[in-house]
């Protein structure tokens, strides 16, 4: 987004300038900032305009010019990020992933009202989110996953930044509640919260989000139902909510609700009842992840009608296979050539195993074994599962 961004926008050839000193000295401040800025930034000196210095680029045919990209990723740069960032008001993106900066997200970033892309991601940002971030109207996308940031995310930040779609926090130490306020950011289409400490109960508003196709909201210390209403993202091709606390039942008519799932795990929660038939016909699910539950009932008798599975974990639950009918779903499977691994173990399953087993995909890696935390058997194009070791595996 911010590639196109800096060509449409930003003139890149050199333009002479002066007597823009504002913005030099928040750059050398923030150059400042860092421990080893001298080395990864040899080429801020005098020696050009701060418009051709390395990551930087300028408003065209203004006078002074203005810095409205800093794009600095995988620089190897250290130290803190100095306040003066705020005062290059006329930022529109700021990159600066996979670097090592730590210490606080500056306040001072909400002066920032033109700034529509900042990622911090995969950084050591410890702190909270200051609360002046939500004075950034302009932010579409922000990251700021990967970094060591806690406490509890401004309430009123889905409120204040109506033209955010990408919001991604995963892999810090957030806690409190999911803020209710996403709800109102009506563009949001990708949201990622997960691998944090979040609590409480799912926001059921969020189901008003209708262009969201990437919720992620995977191990935190949420709980209470699932809420019905999420049912209602038809857009959804990525839906983890594994590792939480959740409970309910998967809807009958899963089938219809997300046309276009490529990606479901509810695993590690408490969900309950049958694995619904209308599941197979979510035919692009390439990953299925129900692991660690109390599913009960039948496995789907066509599953194989998910032919692009190639992840499809069911164990620890108390799903059930007795006779013939019960295990027709591992013939079904035999459709599912690009099945990878399957993970069946530690369920109500018994009887004897279908012989269709040695139809099920050449490319399957592992059956994986619960019992013993053993994963698998290895089996190659040529070689066959030999029945015994299955038996053992399941
Ligand atoms: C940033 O702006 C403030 C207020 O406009 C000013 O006092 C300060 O000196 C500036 N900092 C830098 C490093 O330019
Ligand atoms: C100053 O930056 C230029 C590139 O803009 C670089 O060629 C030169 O080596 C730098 N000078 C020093 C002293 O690092
Ligand atoms: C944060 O926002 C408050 C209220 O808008 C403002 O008074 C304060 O100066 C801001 N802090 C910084 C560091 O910009
Ligand atoms: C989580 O964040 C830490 C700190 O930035 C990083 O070292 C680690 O690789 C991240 N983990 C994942 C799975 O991205
Ligand atoms: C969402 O926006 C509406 C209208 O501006 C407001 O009344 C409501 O309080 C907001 N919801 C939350 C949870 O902040
Ligand atoms: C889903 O949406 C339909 C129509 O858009 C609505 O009637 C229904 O109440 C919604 N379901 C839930 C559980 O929110
Ligand atoms: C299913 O996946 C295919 C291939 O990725 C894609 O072209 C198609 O649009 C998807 N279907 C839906 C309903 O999203
Ligand atoms: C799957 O979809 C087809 C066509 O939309 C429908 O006729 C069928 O009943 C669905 N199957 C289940 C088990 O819901
Ligand atoms: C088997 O897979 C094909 C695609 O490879 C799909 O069109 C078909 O519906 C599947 N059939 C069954 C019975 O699952
Ligand atoms: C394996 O698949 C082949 C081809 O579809 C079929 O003829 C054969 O009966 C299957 N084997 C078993 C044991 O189901």
């Amino acid at each position: 987004m911010w590639m196109r961004l800096l060509l449409g926008v930003v003139c890149l050839t050199t333009v002479a300038m002066a007597a823009s000193g504002g913005d030099e000295a928040a750059l050398l401040a923030f150059k400042a900032g860092l421990s080893n800025g001298g080395s990864a930034l040899a080429s801020w000196n005098g020696s050009t305009g701060f418009c051709s210095w390395e990551g930087v680029a300028c408003t065209r045919g203004r006078n002074p010019p203005r810095v409205v990209v800093l794009s600095l990723p995988k620089m190897g740069l250290a130290g803190t990020l100095s306040a003066a960032i705020g005062n290059l008001t006329f930022l529109q993106a700021i990159e600066l992933t996979f670097n090592w900066l730590h210490g606080d997200v500056p306040a001072s970033l909400g002066r920032l009202r033109r700034l529509r892309y900042m990622s911090l991601g995969y950084n050591s940002l410890s702190g909270e989110i200051p609360a002046n971030l939500t004075s950034c109207v302009a932010l579409e996308q922000l990251f700021l996953d990967s970094n060591k940031l806690s406490g509890r995310v401004p309430a009123e930040l889905g409120n204040a930044l109506s033209r955010l779609w990408l919001l991604r926090l995963k892999n810090n130490s957030f806690t409190g509640p999911v803020p209710e306020s996403l709800a109102n950011a009506s563009l949001l289409s990708y949201l990622s919260l997960a691998n944090n400490q979040f609590d409480g109960a799912i926001p059921p508003g969020l189901a008003g989000l209708a262009g969201l196709w990437h919720l992620d909201l995977s191990v935190n210390k949420l709980r209470g139902a699932l809420p019905l209403s999420l049912y209602n993202l038809s857009s959804l091709r990525i839906f983890h909510v594994e590792g939480n606390r959740l409970h309910g039942t998967i809807p009958a008519d899963i089938g219809s609700k997300f046309p276009a799932m490529k990606d479901l795990s509810f695993a590690n929660n408490r969900f309950t009842g049958g694995v619904p038939p209308s599941i197979s016909n979510l035919t692009n699910l390439t990953s299925l992840q129900l692991s660690i539950n109390g599913f009960t009932g039948l496995v789907p008798h066509d599953l194989g009608r998910l032919y692009r599975l190639q992840y499809l974990y069911m164990p620890y639950n108390m799903l059930q296979a007795d006779d013939t009918k019960g295990w027709e779903f591992i013939t079904s499977l035999a459709n599912c050539s690009q099945l990878v691994q399957l993970s069946l173990s530690d369920n109500a399953f018994a009887g004897q195993l279908p012989s269709s087993l040695v139809n099920l995909s050449s490319t399957l890696q592992y059956l994986y074994q619960g019992d013993c935390g053993i994963s698998g058997q290895w089996r190659s194009q040529d070689q066959n599962l030999p029945m015994a070791n299955v038996l053992l595996l399941i």
